[in-house]
C-alpha cells in the first residue's frame, strides 16, 4: 500500500496523541493545525510540538484559533486528559517551534499544493470552518477528509446527554464544515466505544514497545482512571481509530451513508448531530458513517505506532 498523505487538525489530547503516533508510522504526514479544545490552545499547541519531538517528525505545527467560532463552551476535556492535555507529567519545553503561518491559512495553502490529500480531523471543527469560510473551494480540494465527532445514535460524552465533545465544544464550527463538504467519513464516539482494547493486551503492548510506548503509558493516566470511574471498558482511543479509517479505509468492514446535520439551539440537544437514519428528509447523504471496523488490523497499526509489533 502507498503511504496516504495526511493533513491532520488536532487538539492533543491522550488519544490525538496515539493517533498521531499513528499516522507517522503508517503514512506522510504534512501537518498538524492545531485547534483549542481538550485543553486550551497554549497546551495544546505544545503537546502537538512534543509529539513532533518524539517521533523526530518534520512535519510543521501551526497554531489555530483559541475559542470556538461563536459561543464558549461550558467546559473543555482537562477532567479527562489532565490539565496541560498529556496527563500532568511535566515534559521539558519542547525543541521544535511551531510556524508562523495560522492553522486556517495552511490548510487552504496545504489543500493546494497536496491535491491528493486526506485531511483527519480529531479536534473540534474551528480551524477547518474558518478554511472553508476563507477559501469556499476548499472541499473541492480534499480527497478524503475523515472527522472524529458526534453521536450518531444520541449517546454522547459531554454533559448534552446527546453530544459528543468534538461537535458539542463547537457546534457552529462543525455545521460550516457538515455543510461545506459533499461528503466526508464519520467516525463517531459510539463505534469508538465498540472497538475499545482489551486492557491487558494493550498493557502488553507498551511493555514490549519502544519510547513512543513509553511516552503513551506516561500520558495516558489520566484518562485511564477516568474512563475506569465512569466503568468504561477497555482501551478506548476515539482519535485512533479515526486515524485507523484514514490511514486504510479498507478496514471498515460496515458503514451506512446518510445525511447528518449538527443541531445549533435545542433546550436540551446543542451539539447533537442529528442522523436522517430512514431517510425522510429527501436530502443527499453527506457522511459515510462508520459502524464496525477490522479491530484485528486496527490493533495491528497501533502496536507498530507503539513499536512493538
Ligand atoms: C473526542 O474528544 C476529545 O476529547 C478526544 O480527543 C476525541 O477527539 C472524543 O469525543
Ligand atoms: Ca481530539
Amino acid at each position: 500500500m502507498t503511504q496516504p498523505q495526511l493533513l491532520i487538525d488536532t487538539d492533543p489530547g491522550v488519544d490525538d496523541a496515539l493517533a498521531i503516533l499513528m499516522a507517522h508510522a503508517h503514512a506522510e504526514v504534512l501537518g498538524l493545525s492545531v485547534a483549542a479544545g481538550n485543553v486550551g490552545l497554549a497546551h495544546t499547541v505544545r503537546n502537538a510540538r512534543t509529539l513532533v519531538d518524539l517521533v523526530g517528525g518534520a512535519f510543521p505545527v501551526f497554531a489555530g484559533c483559541p475559542t470556538p467560532l461563536v459561543r464558549r463552551p461550558e467546559e473543555d476535556a482537562a477532567f479527562v486528559h489532565g490539565m496541560d492535555g498529556f496527563g500532568d507529567v511535566g515534559f521539558a519545553e519542547p525543541k521544535v517551534a511551531a510556524a508562523t503561518e495560522s492553522a486556517a491559512l495552511a490548510l487552504i495553502r496545504l489543500t493546494r499544493e497536496h491535491p491528493d490529500l486526506t485531511l483527519v480531523a480529531l479536534a473540534p471543527l474551528t480551524n477547518l470552518a474558518l478554511a472553508v469560510r476563507l477559501d469556499p473551494s476548499l472541499p473541492e480540494r480534499v480527497k478524503r477528509l475523515v472527522i472524529m465527532g458526534g453521536a450518531v445514535t444520541g449517546h454522547g460524552n459531554t454533559g448534552v446527554v446527546p453530544a459528543e465533545f468534538n461537535v458539542g465544544f463547537d457546534p457552529e464550527a462543525a455545521h460550516v464544515v457538515f455543510e461545506a463538504f459533499p461528503f466526508f467519513e464519520l467516525v463517531d464516539w459510539e463505534a469508538t466505544l465498540r472497538h475499545a482494547f482489551d486492557e491487558t493486551e494493550f498493557d502488553g503492548w507498551l511493555a514490549r514497545g519502544d519510547h513512543r510506548a513509553r511516552f503513551f503509558g506516561r500520558v495516558f493516566g489520566t484518562a485511564r482512571a477516568f474512563n475506569r470511574k465512569r466503568e468504561r471498558r477497555g482501551i478506548i482511543a476515539a482519535d485512533a481509530l479515526a486515524m485507523a479509517v484514514a490511514i486504510d479505509p479498507s478496514i471498515v468492514t460496515r458503514a451506512e451513508d446518510r445525511h447528518v446535520a449538527v443541531e445549533l439551539d435545542g433546550r436540551l440537544t446543542r451539539g447533537a448531530t442529528v442522523v436522517d437514519w430512514s431517510q425522510r428528509l429527501g436530502s443527499q447523504a453527506n457522511a459515510r458513517i462508520v459502524l464496525e471496523i477490522d479491530q484485528a488490523r486496527f490493533g495491528a497499526m497501533v502496536r507498530t505506532a507503539l513499536g512493538s509489533a
